[in-house]
């Protein structure tokens, strides 16, 4: 017992000094009063503490514990006027005396449907391994191990067990570590519900909804312990992704365009102006440093906006007991100039006041957006978007619900949406960043915009881990956008007679068509150029894009691409590799009627899917999820026609009518004839979709994620061309009637990346993990 007696020694002393200071006191000597200091000679078992402030009232003394320990139950205390450090509690409410470094724990996998874990603890230490098994029939998605890491976070990601042949619409979802989840099959309109364990928090949509399209509302959600926080390079990750998505680098035309009546018309335009609402926490439950370090991550994030090419302004709301307005977004000459915005923040000191009013900093924003809505005529509101950045330690307890506000300003801008998930707001974005140990989780969750594929809620250590975070977001200016095109099809549309602005990417020559790549680079099927001699090739061939032709400079067939590799085996005709890449004359003009489809496995695509880092792998996965991926081609050198591409399960019975093209006697198998580099279309048993016809080869076979084009495969050949008005059995079958037989088939660009990359990487820069 060494412990116990000094603490007495040290409380006997302060009880002294409380009554001299009160007798002092009584007799009117209010001058010369000494304050009464904090001790600076606490200690924490297994770590150090900190002072601010040398121990005066107010100051904060600060537990630090190794990597992979934390303080319990507290990580800092403030002094009050008496002398004395802020009270320990135990979550049970008992108060303790002593701070203690306790071992980060990550929570460990508590449910996997279809399949089993070990071990089946509910906490695991750092260094801790967690493995995965699926039971028989079910494939296992995700990780099949993953570590606990320091920072009580997984290596990895979430497993998934999943059947190919189950019938749900939607694909298992997932249970994140920490969680479980309610029963039930996956079908289109249906709810699953996802909880924590005891003591931890929900952070993204508790609740999730099989939609229409196949993906589940609302933001992937994962459960979080209070003493461990998101790793900053994740957080810069995600919300780089973020912003790269809202804020895509416009080429110079678009931003011509934008102003012109067409312009509006593109969903990207939305992007090219921002109104941007950084909402500080200046409360007294933050300390000086604190404040200075809050002060300076904001500076980080503003500089890092400024770096995106749109047209920005601020408004900053410092929060306290009341809001206070440092920028307002009215006043155009300071509100659009980062520098005058920085200026002013620098101005602001903290305020002591020990509550937080963010009910009364939202209530400013709204205020603002109503203001700007009424004047919309001359600051072009309906194309702005909105962007509200929190920033606290997570005490509101002052003032009415900010969720009330909220659903003011979401009504204001014309989101009437109830619904827990807020993909469809693109105008809106709520980010919240919650900083310290003391954050309520759960009520900054409920603030947060909840998206599909995105987060917008995180929590930090401190605010030191907050300017690291947007210090080290990475923006990249210098990428063109790719990908980008008018969605609808509008007969009333004059300009567009030809969906010119649905397909920028489409070219036509003769035999074939072809996708723009890159500004020199069409991609198309190497058939096309098989009767040609190179020399020929460049005078006979005209590239016909939106704005104008070009001519081939270079045709790089793919080195592989042979039409008698299996003649020897009576097989005349054989298309494996049947894929070109034409570098043109010069340059083909970007606008909106000529630029590039996005080629996955490129950091075009990435930012175009919102991510910074993916790898190849996960584009796949993004792009082609399901055994069946809706898909487009380009019909007739007009019209998107909508089709399925057939993966897994469903493979086998697209592919297997390519038999009705294999004449007898051969000994070629299904395998050689469609080798797993083509992707099959048209239908499988039971289904038949739209399918090409022969002038349709060499185009894209592209799908839509997030309002952007991506293309996935080079149409090549079919078994049946239906527009061959010379063939009376075919007659009355059309592109969107095909014979229930006729399939279609498209070189996977998956498959030959290294090629593309070979011949691409100084035009657009490829995924790292491309040999
Ligand atoms: C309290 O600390 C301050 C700064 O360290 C010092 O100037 C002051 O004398 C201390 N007061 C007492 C009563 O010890
Ligand atoms: C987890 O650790 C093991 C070694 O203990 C290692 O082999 C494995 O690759 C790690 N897994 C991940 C996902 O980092
Ligand atoms: C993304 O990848 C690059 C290159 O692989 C790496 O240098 C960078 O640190 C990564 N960024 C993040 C946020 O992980
Ligand atoms: C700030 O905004 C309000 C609108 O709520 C406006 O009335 C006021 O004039 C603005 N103040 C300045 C200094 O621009
Ligand atoms: C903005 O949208 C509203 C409603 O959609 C419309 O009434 C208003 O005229 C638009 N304002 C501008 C400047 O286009
Ligand atoms: C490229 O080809 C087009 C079409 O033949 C032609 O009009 C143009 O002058 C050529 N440009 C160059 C730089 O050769
Ligand atoms: C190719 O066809 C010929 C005659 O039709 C036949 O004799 C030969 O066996 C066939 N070759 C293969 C590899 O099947
Ligand atoms: C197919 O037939 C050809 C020619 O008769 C022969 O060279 C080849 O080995 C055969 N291949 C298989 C897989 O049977």
């Amino acid at each position: 017992m060494y412990v116990k007696p000094v603490l007495w020694i040290l409380l006997l002393v302060s009880v002294q000094e409380v009554f001299l200071q009160e007798s002092e006191y009584d007799y009117g000597t209010y001058e010369d009063l000494q304050p009464l200091n904090c001790s600076t000679t606490e200690s924490i078992k297994g770590g150090h503490v900190t002072y601010s402030q040398g121990g005066m009232e107010g100051s904060v003394l600060s537990y630090h514990c190794g990597l992979g320990r934390y303080p319990s139950p507290v990580s800092y205390r403030t002094c009050s006027a008496d002398g004395e450090w802020s009270s320990m509690r135990l979550p049970s409410g008992r108060e303790v005396s002593r701070a203690t470094c306790k071992d980060v724990l990550c929570p460990a996998q508590l449910q996997l449907d279809h399949g089993d874990f070990w071990p089946r603890d509910q906490w695991l230490h750092v260094g801790a391994t967690q493995s995965f098994f699926c039971q028989e029939g079910f494939i296992l998605s995700g990780s099949a191990q993953r570590n606990c890491t320091l920072t009580g976070e997984w290596t990895g990601t979430t497993p998934v067990c999943e059947n190919d042949d189950s019938s749900d619409d939607c694909k298992d979802p997932g249970i994140p570590p920490g969680a479980q989840r309610s029963p039930g099959r996956f079908y289109t309109g249906q709810k699953v519900t996802y909880w924590c364990q005891a003591g931890m928090d929900l952070l993204g949509s508790a609740e999730r909804v099989c939609l229409e399209n196949r993906e589940w509302s609302g933001s992937t959600p994962r459960c979080q312990a209070p003493n461990t926080f998101d790793s900053p390079s994740v957080v810069a990750a995600v919300m780089a992704g973020s912003l790269a998505g809202k804020m895509d680098v416009l080429s110079p035309d678009a931003k011509q365009e934008s102003d012109s009546s067409f312009g509006r018309t593109f969903r990207v335009a939305e992007g090219s102006r921002m109104n941007v609402f950084i909402l500080l926490d200046t409360s007294g439950s933050i300390t000086k440093e604190d404040f200075e370090k809050s002060r300076e991550a904001t500076i980080a994030l503003i500089r890092k906006l400024e770096s995106y090419e749109v047209q920005l302004k601020f408004h900053v709301v410092s929060f306290a007991s009341v809001a206070i307005d440092i920028v307002n977004i009215t006043d155009s000459d300071i509100s659009s100039s980062v520098g005058d915005v920085i200026w002013n923040l620098m101005d602001i000191y903290e305020k002591i006041t020990i509550s937080t009013n963010l009910h009364a900093a939202l209530k400013r924003v709204s205020e603002m957006v109503a203001f700007l809505k009424q004047n919309s005529a001359t600051n072009h509101f309906n194309e702005t978007q909105n962007i509200i950045v929190i920033e606290t330690d997570g005490f509101t307890n002052t003032g009415s619900k900010p969720q009330l506000e909220l659903a003011r300003l979401r009504s204001l801008l014309g989101y009437h949406n109830i619904a827990p998930d807020h993909t469809q707001e693109t105008m809106l974005d709520v980010y919240v960043f919650g900083i310290g140990d003391r954050v309520k989780r759960d009520q900054l969750n409920s603030l947060a915009s909840k998206k599909r594929g995105e987060e917008h809620v995180f929590v930090l250590k401190d605010y030191e881990t907050l300017g690291a975070v947007f210090n080290s977001i990475i923006s990249d200016k210098s990428v063109t956008m790719c990908g980008v095109a008018q969605e609808h099809i509008s007969k009333k549309q004059k300009e567009d007679v030809k969906g010119i602005f649905t397909k920028p990417w489409h070219v036509s020559s003769t035999p074939c068509v072809g996708s723009i790549v890159s500004s020199n680079w069409v991609l198309t099927a190497a058939h096309c150029f098989a009767r040609a001699s190179t020399d020929s090739i460049r005078q006979q061939v005209f590239i016909q894009h939106s704005e104008g032709a070009v001519v081939p400079k270079k045709v790089i067939m793919h080195p592989k691409y042979n039409t008698r590799a299996l003649r020897h085996r009576n097989v005349s005709e054989f298309y494996d590799y049947d894929v070109a890449l034409v570098q043109v004359n010069m340059s083909i003009p970007l606008s909106w009627k000529a630029r590039p489809i996005c080629l996955p496995c490129t950091v075009p695509a990435s930012r175009a899917m919102k991510r910074v880092n993916s790898t190849c792998q996960q584009h796949r996965e993004e792009l082609l999820p399901d055994k069946e991926t809706a898909a487009f081609f380009i019909h007739k050198n007009s019209l998107r026609k909508g089709t399925y591409i057939q993966t897994g399960s469903q493979r086998p019975g697209c592919v297997e009518k390519a038999k009705q093209t294999l004449k007898e006697p051969t000994n070629v198998t299904l395998e050689e004839y469609v080798p797993d580099r083509f992707l099959c279309s048209g239908g499988s048993s039971g289904y038949h979709y739209t399918i090409s016809c022969k002038g349709d080869s060499g185009g894209s076979l592209f799908l839509e994620k997030r309002k952007r084009y991506f293309q996935v495969g080079v149409v090549s050949w079919g078994t049946t061309d239906v527009c061959n008005n010379l063939n009376p059995a075919l007659r009355h079958y059309r592109s969107d009637k095909p014979p229930p037989d006729a399939r279609d088939f498209h070189i996977d660009l998956f498959k030959i990346m290294p090629w593309l990359k070979r011949h691409l990487k100084d035009e657009i820069q490829f995924l790292p993990d491309i040999e």
